[in-house]
């Protein structure tokens, strides 16, 4: 009967900020799953600016990973980080290693462009093609060589919950379609490769409350089967969907220069409810000046 009341004091002590503060993967010991992105001690340069410094994060599978902090901390450039997005700007350069799913990501031997096929991306501003809905969804199969690509059309855009929204106009242009649905695409375009992971920079920035509502709700869902990191100016939809939070700020300390680094991360829940440093607190209760 003592131990039973304990136990049952315990769980309840669970922070309830997060509606997957009881969901499966997060309540799972982080020791049993190993991460899928191990990020130690990593700095990007454009040019001669440091825009990150010693940045040093785990990112486990099946989660939701939000990536809080003001504008300019480098949320973005980390973000890209993960799937070699930057390697296209020139001037950059790194320090620092990225373990994703057991190897260096940035290692000579890793080919850029396979990288990209196991991590997709969601952008801000829905970027569908200008063309039909179907052939949106039809590119990344059609690409990795598969010329019938109606079933994982299908299935595509069903894990995207749009399916029944667009099943009977599949050939009309998704320029057509409202942001929302438009976003809803993206990602419906982003599984189609069945990628491991999504990474999504501020993927309902231009959405309206409802269309932001159903977006959170297909993230949750998709975790069942990806991992998810996103970056977010949005304090409620991190504490609502996200299981781990990374809080990141602009830094002048050492030689005076901004740089973006890593404050703190860890449970989405204990983040917001008490975190362990000052800067943290001051951002997420808005006192950030
Ligand atoms: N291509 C680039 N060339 C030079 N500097 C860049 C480039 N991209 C970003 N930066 C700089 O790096 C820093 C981090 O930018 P980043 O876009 O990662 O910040 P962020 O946290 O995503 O900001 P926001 O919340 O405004 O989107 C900023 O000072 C930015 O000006
Ligand atoms: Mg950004």
């Amino acid at each position: 009967m003592m131990s039973g009341a304990t136990r049952g004091f315990a769980q309840r002590r669970r922070p309830v900020v997060s509606r997957r503060a009881d969901r499966g993967a997060a309540g799972r010991p982080a020791a049993v799953r190993p991460p899928i992105y191990s990020i130690r001690d990593y700095s990007l340069w454009y040019g001669d600016f440091r825009a990150l410094r010693g940045v040093s994060l785990d990112i486990l599978p099946n989660e939701i990973t939000a990536m809080i902090g003001p504008s300019g901390c480098g949320k973005s450039t980390m973000l890209r980080s993960l799937n070699r997005m930057n390697d296209g700007i020139p001037g950059v350069s790194i320090a620092g290693s990225i373990i994703f799913e057991g190897a260096e990501l940035y290692d000579d031997s890793i080919d850029p462009v396979a990288v990209r096929r196991r991590i997709g991306m969601v952008f801000q501003r829905p970027n569908p093609f200008p063309s039909s809905i179907y052939d949106n969804v039809a590119y990344g199969p059609r690409l990795h060589g598969n010329r019938r690509p109606d079933e994982v059309v299908e299935a595509s855009l069903r894990r995207a919950a749009l399916w029944g929204e667009v099943k009977d106009v599949l050939d009309r242009s998704a320029m057509t379609l409202s942001g929302g649905q438009q976003q809803r695409l993206c990602i419906a375009r982003a599984l189609a490769v069945q990628p491991d992971v999504i990474l999504m920079d501020e993927p309902c920035a231009a959405l309206d409350p409802i269309a932001t509502f159903r977006i959170e709700e297909l993230m949750i869902e998709l975790t069942a089967d990806y991992t998810i990191v996103i970056v977010t100016h949005n304090m409620q939809q991190a504490a609502r969907v996200s299981d781990r939070t990374a809080f990141f700020t602009v830094d002048m300390s050492g030689d005076g220069q901004r740089t973006g680094v890593l404050v703190e991360h860890g449970e989405t829940g204990a983040i917001f409810t008490r975190p362990a440093d000052r800067r943290t607190e001051d951002y997420i209760t808005g006192r950030f000046g």
